[in-house]
């Protein structure tokens, strides 16, 4: 079977234990359904491009890992990630999700607080049945993923935010859970170099990931979301802290401008186009290729396996996809 086939195989079994790990708990202590399970599905259900479960199954085929506790795996990353998302849109205040209404804008914060907490216990309880030595890690993961989310909300607003500080933030949101489906997976394959080899790889792809996502918001690229929305929410982006490091004019306006309560969609544009014509975006894309090229020198003798090969070309297919909307916006 050739490695398309069996990923969509390994995606669509990914797709029925995810399901099959959201019912509703039996318990009668519940008066209307289980409403925090019926949150998690509405997040995760039908909808999600599936990245971690994907990097689960290539990272296990390079090393070529035990296959009988992959798709729990995968689901236990996906679920991971799910809570983060729950309560990400708590702090964001963030009132869409992949097309439909987050579950804090449904239900409320409490619920998606606490629906992303029973999430977080099932894949934990999930990864202990697996392996409990898988457990250590995955909780030293929620705690960086959770110090990068505070770290950003208090770098809001701040136009002078160091861009280690921001690497920081991008490892720790996305690089950290990136590298641990290596690090599962190689835990399961006994392979302790490839384990740290793939950790590495995870974090310097989860960065580029995150480097992309700032330059969709300038390019207007991102589906269901809309332009410059991080000059909208006060988030010091790459590209912001780039154009602004070359145009003093340009900070002192956006500063001017993030100093009011709310800032009109002309303002928006006006200062989306500045911060374009500064040429950041170039610097953005530059950086995302750093970010790449250490990604794919850190899987070392692993990058010549058929499985880690697609790690790479989807690395590729990022940096080329962005690279495109850039230079169009530019
Ligand atoms: C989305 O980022 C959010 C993350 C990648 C991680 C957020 C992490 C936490 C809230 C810490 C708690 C973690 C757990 C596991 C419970 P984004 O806001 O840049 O992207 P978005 O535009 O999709 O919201
Ligand atoms: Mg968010």
């Amino acid at each position: 079977m050739d490695l398309a086939r069996e990923m969509n195989d390994f995606l669509g079994n990914v797709e029925q234990a995810l399901a099959a790990s959201l019912v509703d708990d039996p318990s009668a202590t519940h008066q209307q359904g289980d409403i925090l399970m019926e949150a998690g599905r509405h997040l995760c259900l039908g909808e999600g491009k599936r990245v971690r479960p994907r990097l689960v199954r290539l990272f296990a085929g390079a090393v070529r890992a035990p296959s009988a506790p992959l798709v729990d795996l995968a689901v236990a990353s996906e679920l991971i990630h799910s809570a983060s998302l729950l309560h990400d849109d708590v702090v964001d205040g963030g009132m869409f999700r992949r097309g439909r209404p987050t579950v804090n804008a449904v239900r409320g914060n409490i619920v998606a607080v606490m629906s992303g907490d029973l999430l977080l216990c099932t894949a934990l309880g999930s990864l202990a049945r697996i392996d409990p030595a898988l457990c250590p890690d995955a909780i030293a993961l929620v705690a960086e993923m959770t110090r990068a989310a505070i770290a950003e909300v208090e770098a809001r607003g701040n136009l002078s935010l160091p861009l280690e500080q921001l690497r920081f933030i991008q490892e720790g949101k996305t690089g950290s859970l990136f590298g641990w489906c290596g690090v599962a997976a190689a835990h399961l394959a006994g392979q302790p170099e490839a384990r740290r080899r793939f950790d590495l790889f995870g974090r310097h792809l989860g960065v580029a990931f995150q480097i992309a996502d700032d330059i969709r918001d300038v390019t207007g690229a991102e589906k269901g979301k809309p332009q410059y929305a991080d000059l909208l929410s006060r988030t010091p982006s790459m590209p912001v802290l780039l154009a602004v490091s070359r145009d003093e004019g340009l900070r002192r306006r956006i500063k001017d401008a993030w100093a009011f309560t709310s800032i009109a969609p002309e303002k928006v544009r006006e200062l989306g186009l500045t911060v374009i014509a500064t040429g950041a975006l170039d610097e953005a894309v530059e950086r995302m290729h750093v970010e790449i090229d250490a990604a794919i020198a850190a899987l070392g003798p692993w990058a010549s396996e058929p499985a880690a090969a697609e790690l790479i070309s989807w690395a590729h297919q990022l940096a080329a996809s962005v690279q495109g909307q850039a230079r169009k916006t530019a």
